[in-house]
């Protein structure tokens, strides 16, 4: 089996495209009702479709909603294989319920209690500061490797052996239990007790900016736990790709689908440039592949799929940036540069000039109009910038784009 990222809805790409009994391990991290604008990350048309079909009528239908999924999710996960919902509040006492039915209450495992740093601080209640992470398995014969973390209490490691190695002898079993050895992990990951389970502040190295990105700590912890090398992980809602990520590094395959077309050239992004993972390490499918493709796009999912596949950032305002559609940072100038996305054939002119007034506003001096192809006099007026030297567009066409992603990334 080979490493896929697929764009689409999970249920019908758990249905068509994945073999049954042949996962070893699912995560999922899926959208619940915490707070409309905050749920909705990518702002493509697919994910607001999806996030609306299941909110419709309250917490009722969003269960109704996920039950296919899951099951489907049962299906190809293998007989020894495992599962992880992760899950806040609003809707944890009704997952856990459908859980039960679905995996068998002897099935479950933990509930994982993630204490983090951030959070609301309300008036008269007390602060919510935690997800839930509900763990099964499929059948009694699964995998657990025990990881070892930092004691809590250091100072109960109060004797020495002549070597120096700390130790305190266990009162019921009379066991030495060395201070380096660690122990193992109990069902509450706190950031009090390790700094790498924080959620990801803006600082972070590894955030990608959007709000529901998961710590890499925090899945491998659970990837660690529940597969070994060579094995299979599956996150179904995969947004920004933290599991696949981590999958890689620790030598799992792994399958990732969202909805999302910008999360998944964003999943593809983070992918080439963590290093490790090369074009021909996966495979995506359900993404545009050729023009005709692109043209059945809806026009802010056209926008979205271009500025990624540029390698960009999304204007986050859905009406554009002031003629501004995304933002390159990563140019072979070494300087910002802005985007203009037209899902259109024969660009004029016009577009030419009104994207020029936009650049000098942001003070860029390069910019990139995408489309499916230009008029003679969008050529001529680029031709004329560049010879003045003051701004330079460049005009890609959708075709090249699709062939020539990575000269234009670089
Ligand atoms: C909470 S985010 C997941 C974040 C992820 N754990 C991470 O660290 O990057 C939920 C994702 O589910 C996706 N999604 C929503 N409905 C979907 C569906 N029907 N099929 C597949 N993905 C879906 C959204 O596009 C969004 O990216």
């Amino acid at each position: 089996m080979e490493n896929w990222l697929y764009c689409g809805d999970n249920i019908e790409v758990l249905e068509k495209e994945i073999e049954k009994e042949s996962v070893d391990l699912i995560y999922i991290d899926p959208p619940f009702f915490s707070n409309r604008h905050y749920e909705v990350i990518w702002h493509d048309e697919a994910e607001i479709r999806s996030f609306e079909d299941h909110w419709k009528g309250g917490i009722e239908h969003f269960i109704a909603w996920m039950r296919p999924r899951i099951e489907a999710m049962f299906k190809v996960l293998k007989p020894t294989g495992s599962f992880y919902l992760h899950c806040d509040w609003h809707a944890n006492a009704h997952l856990r319920i459908m859980l039960d039915e679905i995996f068998g209450a002897n099935n479950f495992r933990n509930e994982i209690i993630w204490h983090y740093d951030i959070g609301t601080a309300p008036k008269k209640d007390l602060k919510r500061k935690h997800d839930t992470i509900f763990r099964y398995s499929k059948s009694n014969n699964y995998v657990y490797n025990e990881q070892r973390i930092s004691p809590l209490n250091p100072a109960r490691y109060n004797k020495k052996e002549p070597n120096g190695r700390k130790y305190f002898i266990r009162g019921d079993s009379g066991k030495k239990c060395y201070l380096d050895e660690g122990v193992s992990p109990d069902d509450v990951w706190t950031f009090v007790r390790e700094k790498s389970l924080r959620t990801l502040n803006s600082m972070a190295k590894e955030r990608l900016g959007y709000p529901t990105q998961k710590p890499e700590a925090l899945l491998e912890r659970i990837i660690k736990a529940s597969s070994n090398e060579g094995d299979v992980v599956l996150d179904t809602f995969c947004g920004c790709g933290t599991a696949m990520v981590v999958a890689h590094q620790l030598k799992r395959k792994w399958l990732g689908i969202d909805i999302s077309p910008t999360a998944i050239e964003l999943v593809e992004k983070r992918l080439r440039k963590s290093g490790a993972v090369k074009d021909e390490h996966y495979k995506t499918t359900g993404l545009p592949t050729t023009e005709n493709d692109s043209r059945k796009l809806k026009p802010f999912e056209f926008q979205n799929w271009v500025v990624a596949k540029m390698g960009a950032s999304v204007s986050r305002k859905k009406s554009g940036d002031k003629g501004i559609d995304g933002h390159l940072t990563d140019t072979p100038w070494h300087e910002r540069a802005g985007i203009q996305v037209k899902q259109s054939d024969k660009v004029g002119v016009g577009v030419v000039y009104n994207f020029e007034t936009a650049l000098r506003k942001r003070k860029y001096r390069q910019g990139y109009i995408v489309g499916f192809s230009f008029t003679r006099g969008a050529h001529e007026e680029v031709a004329e910038l560049k010879n003045e030297g003051e701004l330079e567009i460049k005009l890609i066409t959708v075709q090249e784009l699709l062939e020539k992603r990575k000269t234009l990334l670089k």
